[in-house]
């Protein structure tokens, strides 16, 4: 079975990336590390086992990591995943936050990883605060991972937060510099255009949550606020290509579980940009080679274009 770490900031589309995880049975998923985001980290872990409670998967061990990010204040996302992070909907029997471990998710990360050598992925559908402060303490980590798969960025200036960054990105800049830096690993990024010009369909979105599952009445539940947000005329404009279901966090945990979801990519040289009076957080690609030398950045698979079948068919067992 493939073994898989995610680290999230448990929102809407974080959860169905981690429902997707969990309904594949070629899918070990060995922990669920934290991070502020969408909402607070303390919001995060509640978020993590209300999930995993929903799938009946309590006993996946789930770590609290960063509250902050390396420099600045947090920003977070509660316009779209509500104040809670899972769209404010009552929870009538939330999971006691006794469950997280005692262990912190950046020791967790590089403890798991270094207990399975090369073949652990890493899905990151968050900011990168805790795969940066990972690599700081055990600079070998990255050569241990099998691949790093990666929500965030983006490839043409569209911010979906600030005027031309990517929510993950601007959330900790300093963050996904370090981390596209440092690991060396095979890295691919799902980025927020791709994913834009990847959208799902309305029909599509109301077949999968009338399947009649309790998983499905969950992700109704939680999901009816980032819909309305998604449906208003603010997300309209800032979709590339128009309006539609569009789900994020999926599409990196779908690369990491299926090899073979990804049909096309460009590989080009990637950093961030972390400073700039419009552009602080935007993804920045060498796509003609003019760093060379001491300044070469390193290089990330940027998805171009995925099974979109395969895409259908894992949301909608996510939800089974
Ligand atoms: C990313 O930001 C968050 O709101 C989502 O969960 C996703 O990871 C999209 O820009
Ligand atoms: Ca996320």
């Amino acid at each position: 079975r493939k073994k898989l770490l995610a680290d999230v900031d448990c929102g809407t589309d974080d959860a169905q990336a981690i429902m997707m995880a969990l309904a594949d049975r070629n899918v070990e998923l060995l922990g669920v590390t934290c991070v502020h985001g969408n909402t607070t980290v303390e919001n995060v872990c509640k978020n993590v086992l209300r999930v995993l409670q929903a799938c009946d998967k309590l006993e996946i061990p789930v770590f609290k990591g960063a509250d902050k990010p390396i420099l600045g204040n947090t920003i977070n996302a509660d316009h779209f995943h509500g104040l809670d992070g899972l769209g404010d909907a009552p929870c009538p029997n939330p999971p006691s936050l006794d469950l997280v471990q005692k262990e912190g998710a950046v020791s967790a990360l590089i403890r798991i990883v270094n207990e399975n050598p090369g073949e652990v992925s890493l899905v990151a559908t968050a900011p990168l605060t805790n795969l940066a402060l990972a690599v700081r303490m055990d600079p070998s980590l990255p050569s241990k991972l099998r691949g790093l798969y990666i929500m965030g960025g983006n490839t043409d200036s569209r911010g979906n937060i600030r005027v031309c960054a990517e929510f993950n990105f601007a959330a900790d800049p300093e963050a996904a510099y370090i981390v596209l830096k440092d690991y060396c690993c095979p890295t691919y990024l799902a980025c927020w255009e791709f994913i834009c010009h990847s959208k799902l369909s309305w029909e599509f979105c109301d077949a999968w949550l009338a399947q009649d599952t309790d998983k499905a009445r969950f992700m109704a539940r939680i999901y009816r606020h980032s819909i309305e947000a998604m449906r208003s005329e603010r997300f309209k404009k800032m979709f590339v290509g128009g309006s539609g279901f569009v789900s994020c966090d999926p599409y990196a945990m779908a690369a990491a579980i299926d090899d073979s979801f990804i049909l096309e990519c460009d590989e080009y040289p990637v950093s961030v940009e972390l400073t700039g009076t419009y552009t602080r957080g935007m993804m920045v690609m060498d796509t003609v080679g003019l760093l060379k030398g001491k300044e070469a950045l390193k290089k990330a698979f940027i998805m171009k274009k995925v099974d979109m079948k395969k895409f259908e068919q894992m949301m909608m067992a996510a939800l089974k």
